[in-house]
């Protein structure tokens, strides 16, 4: 196999992870993180004990300044949260070169502009550099243990997506190809609002039933909404869409569905994600979701009751959960 250069931004729980997965195939992987004592500790002891605690980083990760890990990459990832993602483009746009192609595994949309990452990413570098979407039910520990995980991929370059579907694969990660960027980007974005409400229902103490109910109906609400912004109703079905839906909603790693889940057992908003200790996208999620329901006319029952819980003070999460049940004879899929 064609060894690589990559550049990981972001050496977070994600860019770690993915660092340490491409290298297996002997690629030159270039581990890049704003924060100093994480990249120390990384050099030091070959770990990074802050966000991945007990995988070894592989001796083909080497851990670089920003200008150095960028110099001569093909393909440069970014894994940074996606509220990040346009001032990490802005730090890097001076060092890019037009070969270089974007790769982008942050999940999310952009506040106030509502604008996807792929066209957060576009706006801040310009048009130079193709960019490609990896999205899918990836929960970062299980990947670093080797457990057999899937993807999408999507992107505005089939050769570039091709170079990186034979090159990041291996026994236990696979990507598989999608034609719908903005289907991908969507179903990444969005499930974590479901998550959230999927995680109240845990915290309630609901069963399986309670749970499989706000899946189908998060992914009937996801699904309209996307075909409303362009992507296509199939791929909502697929890795990008219920594959990642399904674990975020499930996985005792989803830091969403934990969130939703000190809601549950009666915290407040701010207590929660202070629990979660990291970033909760999906209380971002929720308010860009609320917003692109009303500007393009679509019904999202789950997402406005969330809207209501994180960003208007609505304290009385059964209470909400129970207009929510009542909310489904409504609506029909
Ligand atoms: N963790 C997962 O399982 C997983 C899987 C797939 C995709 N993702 C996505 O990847 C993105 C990152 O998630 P994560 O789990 O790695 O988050 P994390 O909190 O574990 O790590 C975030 C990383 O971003 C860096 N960062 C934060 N602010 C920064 C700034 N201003 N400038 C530069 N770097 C900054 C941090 O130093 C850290 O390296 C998210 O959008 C997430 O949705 C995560």
């Amino acid at each position: 196999m064609e060894s690589l250069s990559i550049a990981v931004l972001g050496a977070g729980n994600a860019g770690t992870t993915l660092a340490n997965t491409i290298a297996v195939n002997g690629h030159d992987v270039r581990l890049w993180t704003v924060e100093d004592d994480v990249a120390e500790d990384m050099r030091s002891n070959r770990e990074n004990t802050k966000y991945l605690p007990g995988i070894g980083l592989r001796e083909n990760v080497r851990i670089c300044g920003l200008e150095e890990s960028l110099d001569g990459a093909g393909f440069i990832v970014l894994a940074v949260p996606s509220t990040v993602v346009r001032a990490m483009c802005g730090q890097i746009k001076p060092f890019l070169k037009h070969y270089q192609v974007l790769i982008n595994v942050a999940k999310g949309i952009e506040e106030d502009t509502l604008m996807l990452m792929s066209d957060v990413i576009a706006d801040a570098v310009g048009e130079d550099n193709h960019i490609i979407v990896i999205s899918g039910p990836m929960i970062a520990n299980e990947l670093a243990r080797g457990i057999p995980t899937a993807v999408a991929i999507a992107g505005t370059d089939e050769k570039a997506q091709n170079l990186i579907q034979k090159s990041f694969s291996t026994d236990f990660f696979k990507l598989y190809k999608n034609e719908d960027m903005v289907g991908v980007e969507l179903g990444g974005s969005l499930k974590n609002i479901i998550a959230i409400a999927a995680g109240i229902s845990d915290g309630l103490g609901y069963g399986s039933n309670t749970k499989s109910a706000l899946i189908t109906r998060g992914l009937a609400e996801i699904s309209h909404l996307g075909a409303a912004m362009g992507g296509r109703p199939l791929t909502f079905s697929g890795l990008s869409g219920l594959g990642d839906l399904y674990t975020t909603c499930t996985s005792k790693h989803s830091r969403n569905r934990r969130f939703g889940e000190n809601l549950g057992m009666g915290m407040n908003v701010e207590e929660a994600r202070k629990k979660v200790e990291q970033v909760v996208e999906g209380i971002f999620a929720t308010k860009v979701g609320y917003q692109l329901g009303k500007k393009h006319g679509i019904d999202l029952p789950i997402t406005n009751i969330l809207y209501g819980i994180s960003h208007e003070g609505r304290t009385d999460v059964r209470a909400e959960m129970s207009d929510f049940m009542q909310g489904f004879n409504e609506v029909h899929f």
